[in-house]
């Protein structure tokens, strides 16, 4: 697979098989992805990778908080900035109406649409579930080379055929994940992801988002 086949086919996957990735084939990948570039080279991230039995235990941890905390304990970070402009809004919004439709989730049903977003919980069944952290002294260029890591981890994902899908929505249950982690303090927790083989037949994963087109954000001058 090149680079450009990795790139057009990492989809965000929301139904995994049950298959387990073996242990070598996770650390290829976190340890290829070393290569991501970094501001000043410091190399921010952090990762921490659970299978098995205590990605078990953490999914029965929150399945038992959810119901008396449906909001989870809150993030540290805000994950949206409180009042999100335009044009971010609208396509928060649309990746949400065109995810919940490939499920048939009409906006109407609350509760079939909080049972799907709890499935972030169990990774989406995916049997590898990754942790991705930054120390909390850095700022946000150093989160942003977090995110290149992830991203390089995402497609060299592809190239051993396997999907992901990174997940903001573990960071609302940041206390449970750092106990099971027993993350140091200094670091804070940015997003999950998960990391299996993809459901072919699921229909969530059908789900193409949508982009806007290159000249809505991209300026080149100089050219002939
Ligand atoms: C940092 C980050 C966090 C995300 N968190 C979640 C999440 O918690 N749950 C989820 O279902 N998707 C999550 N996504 C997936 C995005 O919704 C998805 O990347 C976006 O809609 C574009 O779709 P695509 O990944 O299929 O191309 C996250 C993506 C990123 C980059």
């Amino acid at each position: 697979m090149n680079v450009i086949e990795a790139v057009s086919s990492r989809i965000s996957c929301r139904a995994f098989l049950p298959a387990p990735v073996p242990a070598a084939t996770v650390r290829a990948i976190l340890d290829a992805a070393r290569r991501a570039p970094s501001g000043g080279n410091l190399q921010p991230w952090h990762v921490h990778v659970l299978t098995g039995e205590p990605l078990t235990e953490l999914v029965a941890a929150i399945r038992r908080k959810l119901p008396a905390e449906p909001q989870g304990e809150g993030s540290e970070y805000d994950i949206y900035p409180p009042g999100l402009v335009e044009p971010y809004r609208s396509r928060r919004f649309q990746c949400g109406e065109d995810m919940y439709a490939t499920i048939n989730v009409g906006r109407e049903n609350k509760l079939a649409r909080l049972l799907q977003f709890a499935r972030n919980y169990e990774f989406f069944g995916a049997p590898v579930g990754l942790f991705f952290s930054v120390d909390r002294r850095l700022g946000p260029p150093q989160w942003s080379d977090l995110g290149m890591y992830m991203q390089t981890v995402m497609l060299l994902a592809r190239a051993h055929g396997l999907h992901t899908c990174a997940q903001e929505s573990w960071s609302v249950w940041h206390r449970t994940v750092g106990e099971h982690l027993q993350l140091a303090p200094e670091l804070m927790l940015f997003a999950g992801m998960a990391l299996g083989y993809m459901d072919p037949s699921h229909p969530i994963n059908t789900l193409r988002t949508q982009r806007a087109t290159l000249d809505e954000f991209a300026t080149l001058r100089g050219f002939d």
